[in-house]
Formats: C-alpha cells, structure tokens, sequence
C-alpha cells in the first residue's frame, strides 16, 4: 500500500475524482437514479401494512372538478353529475427522497392503490355511484418524495335534490353531495376541504332546462352511533330556464283568454256561438295545463304555474258566467212583463217623440205607432193596441213651444235618469261593454301583481324561510 501514498499516484486520484464530480449530473442521472419500481417495491416490502393509519387522525383535503351535469329531474327528484373527485394526504411511511428519485413525484395505477393505505371515503347521500371502468379504471394515484399522496378518481354519481316547487317555474333548485369517510371517525380522519378552490367547474354547466348558477362547500361534524364523523357536503344550486314555460305555457293560455273576451263582442243573440267560445277555452286551457304538470310530481302544494292556469280558469268561468247572465237576460225578451215595461217606457219616451214631431208632427207620430205596433206583435202573439192619438197630441204639441214649465223640465230630466239608470240596469249589451272593460282591466291587474310577484325577491323570501324551517328539521331528525 505504500506505493499508494506515493504523490504522482495522489495527484492521478485527485483529477480522476475531479472528472468523474464535473459529469456527476449526467453520469447519476443516468445510472444511479432508483427507477419506479424499484422505489415503489421498497416502499411496498413487508413492513408496510396497509391498515395501519398514518397518523391519528390524518388530514384528508377534498377538492372536486366538475365535468359535466347530464340531468336534473323534477320526477325522481335527483340530478346527475359526472366529477373528478381529488383526496391529499400524508402518509410518512412512503416518504422516499432519500433513495434518490431524481424527480419528486410518481404516478401509479389502481393496482398500487389497492396496496395502499386510503381514507375510504365515499358519497354517503348518492343513489348511485361508480368510477368509470373504460378503458380501465380511471383512478390516478400520484406520490410525492416527501410522502404526500394524491388520488384522482372520475366517477359518475346521482345525488338527491331538494325539489320546492313552489315557484315553478321559476324556481332555484338545491341539490346536494356529501362526502365523507366510511370507515374513520374524527379520530383517525379528519377531512376538510382543499382551501382556496374546493370545487372547479371545468366549464359552464347548462342544461336544456337548468342553469348551474352558484355551489357552495359545508363541512360539518355529525354525530353517528360510532361517534363523530366529518362530514363534506357540496351544494349545487340550478335555476331554471322557464323559456319554454313561457313558450308553452303562459302565451298560449293567455291568447286562450283574451279569445275568450271576443264573446263579450258578439251581442246576447250569439248565445250558442259565445256558449262555444267559453267552453272550447276552457277545454283548451285544461289541455295546456295537464300537458306542462304531466312532468312534474304530484306535490300538494301551489305552484306558480298552478296560480296562472286556475286564475286564467277562473277568469273563462267567469267570462262563461257572465254569458248565463246575457242569456237570461235575453231570454226575458219577449215575454209578458218585458211588454209590460215597454209600454210604459213608450208613455215615458217624451224627447223622443218630441223631437220626431218638430217637423211634420201627424205623419211622423203615425210611423212612430206604427213601428211600435210592428215591434210588439212580434214579441208576443197579442196585439197590444196603441193609446189613443188624441191623448197624446196635446202633450206633444205643446213641448215646442218656449214656455215651457220649470215643472215639467224637471220631471223630464228625472224621467230620462231613472230611463238611463233603468238601462244599465237591464240592457244585456250593457253587461257586455262594462264586462269588455273590466275583464282586459282584472287580467293587465292579475298580471301584474302575478309577475311582479314570482320575478322579484320577494317570492324567494317566502322560499327561504320555508327552505330555513326544513333544514331546522332535518338537522333535529339526524341527530335524533
Ligand atoms: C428498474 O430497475 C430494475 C432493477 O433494478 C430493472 O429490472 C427494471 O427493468 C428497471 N425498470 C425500468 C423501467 O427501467
Ligand atoms: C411531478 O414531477 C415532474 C418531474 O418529474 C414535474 O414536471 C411535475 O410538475 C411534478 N408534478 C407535481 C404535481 O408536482
Ligand atoms: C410535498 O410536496 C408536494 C409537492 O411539492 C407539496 O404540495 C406538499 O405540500 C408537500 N408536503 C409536505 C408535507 O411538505
Ligand atoms: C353564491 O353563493 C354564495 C354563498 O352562498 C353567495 O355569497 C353568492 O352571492 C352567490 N352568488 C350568486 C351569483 O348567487
């Protein structure tokens, strides 16, 4: 060994060691680096064991990408989502930086998984729920040198939704997921979730008939037979799109009612023709109505659309209403005391015959009578013979003169008052132009309080505090 301490030997070992440290980089990188399986059969050997618990408890962090929302049905009351569901945490067991990786991060499969300590976490509130198994199963486990491992599973799941239809449809619907651990209470488990995006919507969620508008994160602890379990629940809220409502629904009913008005035009002698016009509305409205609700549950509650549909009902059996009144009224004509009330309205009609005798009194009088007569024997079969001319002639004859007496002006103008009042009263064309003015005036009022109503806050105030009620009960059920 003596020749070794020899200088020139020295100096030799000196520049050998100097070459091989300047291409360390490259010479390590490329032959002494631990390849994958070799770190991963390492970690693997028989010391690790994969019920043991990381540490009491482990952190489990949550986050979500959501990829797509497929449906939201009022029917079954679900919704159904497709995610990417991601679990952190920390396992010190598989800690390897110091078997020189190179790289600070290591992807498996589910094989690896399947030897592995895992949370068991799953959605405990889903109707269904599976990883998608195409090609393979799609889980992705990655695990960085520090010990620090990342799950990644794409799963396809069916969650329960709130359904209050009460403002359908223009409501806000709630549905909701909850994540949590199985098999690990608050001691050996606590999850929470990964601040400061816990959930990432790959895109813009919109449905044909649903919007996804806003979610929110809760984590909760809930107390179980076996103790206290962390609790992760997104909510999904979706509001509607009532375009096709309106499309569907609301026009087409309110063109059925303002047909419905058109009665109001024909006279009370279109009876039949009016009689169809109401009943075909009101057929057609009941169609319009049974079509939209078809597709909803058989809640026993008022929807909005159930206020629109029986208002607009209500308003065709009030206009159908209005037309017994017209028939009945005309129905009177003709009769015997319909005669009666026109005679005297006959001696009444003053101005009337005042003004027809201006010019040539004898001749126009004589028409006159003889018009009435035409009038009364078609009415009735009796002849009803008119009062005598000499009666009348001296009354008549007298208004064209200027003097006439305050008296008689005055009873004149109560006559034609209690004539005009007398009119409203009875006429049926009355009943029909006041009702062409006050059913357009009630609908444009109905209206507006109907969508000033169910547009604004205001009906979501309502919502709220009942949606706040039920969460109260909820709470109180769970924790018996
Ligand atoms: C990893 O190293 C082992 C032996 O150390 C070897 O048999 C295997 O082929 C290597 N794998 C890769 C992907 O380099
Ligand atoms: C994993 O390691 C690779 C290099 O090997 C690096 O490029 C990548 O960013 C790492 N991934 C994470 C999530 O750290
Ligand atoms: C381990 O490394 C990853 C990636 O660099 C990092 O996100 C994580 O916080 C680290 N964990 C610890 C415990 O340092
Ligand atoms: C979304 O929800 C959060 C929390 O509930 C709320 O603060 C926020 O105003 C909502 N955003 C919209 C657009 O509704």
């Amino acid at each position: 060994m003596g020749w070794m301490s020899h200088p020139g030997w020295v100096m030799v070992s000196f520049l050998t060691e100097l070459l091989s440290t300047s291409s360390r980089g490259i010479a390590q990188g490329m032959e002494n680096c631990a390849n994958d399986t070799t770190i991963i059969n390492a970690l693997l050997k028989e010391t690790y064991n994969k019920h043991y618990i990381p540490s009491h408890p482990t952190r489990v962090r949550v986050d979500m990408w959501v990829q797509e929302v497929t449906s939201v049905s009022e029917l079954t009351q679900d919704f159904e989502i497709d995610l990417y569901i991601n679990e952190f945490w920390e396992d010190p067991a598989l800690v390897f930086s110091d078997m020189n990786p190179c790289k600070n991060n290591i992807s498996f499969d589910d094989k690896v998984l399947q030897r592995l300590w895992i949370p068991n976490t799953c959605f405990i509130n889903s109707k269904s729920a599976a990883i998608h198994e195409s090609p393979f199963r799609n889980v992705f486990l990655m695990v960085f040198s520090n010990g620090t491992l990342w799950t990644n599973y794409r799963m396809k799941l069916t969650g329960p939704c709130d359904m209050r239809l009460k403002r359908f449809p223009f409501d806000k619907q709630r549905c909701y997921l909850t994540f949590e651990s199985f098999n690990y209470n608050t001691g050996e488990v606590r999850m929470q979730w990964n601040a400061p995006y816990p959930v990432i919507l790959l895109k813009n969620i919109e449905l044909p008939d649903f919007k996804l508008i806003n979610y929110s994160v809760i984590a909760v602890e809930q107390m179980y037979p076996a103790g206290w379990w962390d609790e992760l629940t997104v909510a999904f809220v979706f509001q509607r799109r009532y375009g096709w409502y309106i499309l569907q629904g609301y026009i087409p009913t309110m063109v059925t009612i303002v047909i419905s008005w058109i009665s109001f035009y024909l006279g009370p002698r279109a009876i039949p023709a009016r009689t169809m016009l109401g009943v075909n509305s009101l057929l057609a409205m009941t169609f319009q109505f049974g079509n939209i609700i078809r597709n909803l549950p058989r809640v026993s509650y008022v929807k909005a659309i159930d206020v629109w549909m029986l208002s607009g009902m209500l308003f065709i059996f009030l206009s159908l209403l209005e037309l017994a009144v017209v028939g009945f009224m005309s129905r009177n004509d003709g009769l015997p005391p319909r005669v009666k009330k026109r005679k005297r309205h006959e001696e009444d009609d003053e101005g009337f015959s005042w003004k027809s005798m201006q010019t040539s009194p004898h001749l126009e009088l004589r028409q006159f009578w003889v018009d009435k007569r035409v009038n009364s024997l078609r009415n009735s079969s009796d002849v009803v013979p008119p009062p005598p001319i000499e009666e009348y002639t001296p009354m008549e004859m007298e208004a064209p003169y200027p003097h006439i007496s305050k008296r008689r002006e005055k009873k004149r103008w109560f006559s034609s008052i209690r004539k005009r009042w007398r009119s409203i009263e009875i006429r049926p064309e009355t009943v029909d132009f006041y009702s062409a003015i006050f059913f357009p005036t009630a609908y444009m009022l109905f209206n507006i309080s109907y969508w000033g109503f169910y547009l604004t806050n205001l009906s979501e105030y309502f919502d709220d505090e009942m949606a706040a009620e039920q969460a109260g009960e909820t709470q109180e059920t769970l924790f018996f």
